[in-house]
Formats: structure tokens, sequence, C-alpha cells
């Protein structure tokens, strides 16, 4: 039987990823968003099944505003979410989202008691902090999509900058999905060697930038939006690794209970991806300086949800 993948807002990363799954031909596909877009879900749906006849997949994919629709997923994954509009401060969009978020989980809870949960929406790390607590699952079963995407855009500069093969290159990156993202050089290899060997450190210090400020970069370039062809393909990563039970190594935004030497929050580290969610956290050794950014970043994360504390979304967390 095919698995069951609600995701949660058709706009564009969420119906940019349901087209990458359709494509895949393994999954069954639900596509839910808010009675306001009226049938917008429903018509996203009927052309991507569509486009299933072309691409000969058998999946099937419903758009709908019902999370009745919904019920036992496998894999649920939220994009719902509103951008920042102008007047707008981060706090005020923190508690909207965190209130959008919050009363998805609490719904794919009570319609997928067994789903696991992957969040999207920003700001990521507090996102994912909410979605735990609302939906009451295992910290296994919550885990948020990032650090993919933030490692797929340092590769992309490294592979560039040497005019090597993407498949050679690999880039660890850790901390939040945000200005205290940690990019970990030592850990970034060209065909296995560290490009602290390769690079000079102020080329290296020019990637890292780049590689923080993308999501920025892209922002700035579409005006209206930002961006979600490389998110929805990083998302289709880490379903990929649950789906074939690959054990894989990514990095992810995962609960922390003292690993790192961190806890009661949500950072990016890397974790092995199975059948089950989030099965291990993966912990490296980390330099004091790698260290001390992870533990500033998780402070930052950790601000945002005190003061999510005060609101609906966590009140009584
Ligand atoms: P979008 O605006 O195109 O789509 C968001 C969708 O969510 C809209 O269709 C909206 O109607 C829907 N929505 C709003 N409230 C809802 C609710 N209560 N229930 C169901 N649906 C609801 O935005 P886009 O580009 O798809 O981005 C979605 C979110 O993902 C944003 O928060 C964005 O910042 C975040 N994002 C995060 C990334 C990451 O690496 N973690 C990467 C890219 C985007
Ligand atoms: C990105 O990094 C907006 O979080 C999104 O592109």
């Amino acid at each position: 039987m095919r698995k069951k993948i609600t995701i949660v807002g058709a706009g564009n990363v969420g119906a940019t990823l349901a087209e990458r799954l359709h494509a895949t031909g393994l999954v069954d596909i639900v596509v839910l968003d808010i009675p306001e877009t009226g049938n917008m879900p429903k018509g996203k749906g009927l052309d991507m099944e569509q486009a299933g006849s072309v691409l000969r997949s058998d999946g099937l994919v419903t758009g709908t505003t019902d999370y009745k629709e919904t019920a036992n997923s496998d894999i649920v994954v939220i994009t719902a979410g509103l951008p920042r509009k102008p007047g707008m401060t981060r706090e005020q969009l923190l508690e909207i989202n965190a209130g959008i978020v919050a009363g998805a989980s609490r719904q794919i809870a009570a319609s997928s008691p067994k789903a696991i949960l992957i969040v999207v929406t920003n700001p990521l790390d507090a996102m994912c902090y909410v979605a735990l607590k609302a939906s009451r699952f295992s910290k296994s079963r919550v885990l948020g999509m990032a650090g993919v995407l933030d490692a797929s855009r340092m590769e992309r500069l490294i592979a560039r900058k040497l005019g090597v093969s993407i498949e050679n290159v690999s880039a660890c990156v850790l901390g939040t999905h945000g200005e205290t993202m940690v990019p970990i050089a030592s850990y970034s290899t060209v065909f296995g060697v560290p490009i602290t060997k390769i690079l000079k450190d102020d080329e290296i210090k020019e990637l890292v930038h780049k590689s923080v400020q993308g999501g920025a970069e892209i922002v700035e370039l579409l005006k209206t939006g930002s961006a979600y062809y490389a998110p929805s393909a990083s998302i289709q990563e880490m379903i990929m690794a649950i789906l074939k039970d690959k054990k894989k190594i990514l990095p992810c935004s995962a609960y922390l209970e003292g690993e790192f030497g961190i806890s009661d929050t949500y950072l990016g580290i890397p974790a092995v991806l199975g059948a089950q969610g989030l099965e291990r956290i993966w912990e490296i050794p980390l330099s004091d300086q790698e260290k001390e950014s992870l533990v500033r970043a998780a402070q930052s994360v950790k601000e945002m949800t005190a003061h999510l504390k005060k609101t609906p979304a966590l009140a009584g967390s």
C-alpha cells in the first residue's frame, strides 16, 4: 500500500513539494489549505493528479480544506504560514505563525495520531517547538527542515568556486535557520578533504556569509515571496530517508535534551532519519568555538519560545 503524505499549506513550498513527491509514484498526497482559499487546493490537486497520467504516477493527489481527508497520514509536512507584511514586526509574525502551526499540529494529532511531522514554517526552530508541544507527539516524530537546504546552498557555492561536481561536495551546516546558523567548515569537504585545507580563510568566510544569506538573497530577487524549489527538494530528501528507512544522517532541526550541551530547544544538528522518524541524534566532536556558536544559536531560539510561552500558542507549556 502506498504511504499517505499530507502537506499543510498549498502555497509555493507545499505545492512544489506535492508535485515532486507525486512524480515519484510512491505516495498518495493530500494538500490542505484554509477555507478562505476556496477551491484552490482542490484545483491544484486535480491538476497534479492529471500530470501523473503523463508521468505514469499511480499516486493520488487530493486538494482540500478539510482535515478529515488527511486522516491516518504517515507523514505530515507543515508549510502553512504567513510571510511578513509591511509594518509587521518579527514578533507579530512569530505569534501569527505559531498560532497557525499550533492549530495545524493539534488537528493533525487528532486525525493522524501516528504521523511523523516535518515542520517547515518559519521561524523554523521555534515552530518545531510549537509543533512538539501542540501535537504532544514524541520528539522522534517532530522534526524540522532547514539544514538540508542551508547545506545545499553552501555545497553549490563550493562546487561552483572549485569547478567540481556537486556529487563530490558535502557541507555541514548546523545551528538555526537564521542569523545564528553555524556552518562547520572543517566538516565541509570536497572528495573527503575539508575545505579548510583547500581554500583560504577569507574565501571560506565569504562562502559562509553567502550561505547564511542564501534565503534573504532569493527574497530580495523574487520580491513577492521566498525560495521554494530548493526547499521542496530538501524536504523530499528527508521524506525519502524516512520512507526508505535509510538511516541517513541529515542536518535537521531536532529537540535536544543535553546533546551538544543544550537542552529544551530545537536546533539544527546531524540526525539519523529512518522509518521511525528522527531515530538518533548524531553527536559529532566540535571545537570550543563551534560549541559556543551552537549555544548562542540555541539561546536565540529559546528567546523566541520564551516569548511564545506568554501567548496562546505555547501557554502552559
Ligand atoms: P506561501 O505563502 O506560498 O504558502 C503558505 C500557504 O499557507 C498559503 O497558501 C496559505 O493560505 C497557507 N496557510 C496559511 N494559514 C494556514 C492554515 N492555518 N492552515 C493551512 N494553510 C494555511 O509560502 P511558502 O513560500 O510556501 O512558504 C511557507 C512557509 O515555509 C513560510 O513560513 C516560509 O518562510 C517557510 N519556509 C521555510 C523554509 C525552511 O528552510 N525551513 C524554506 C522555505 C520556506
Ligand atoms: C529560505 O531560507 C525562506 O527560509 C526560507 O529560503
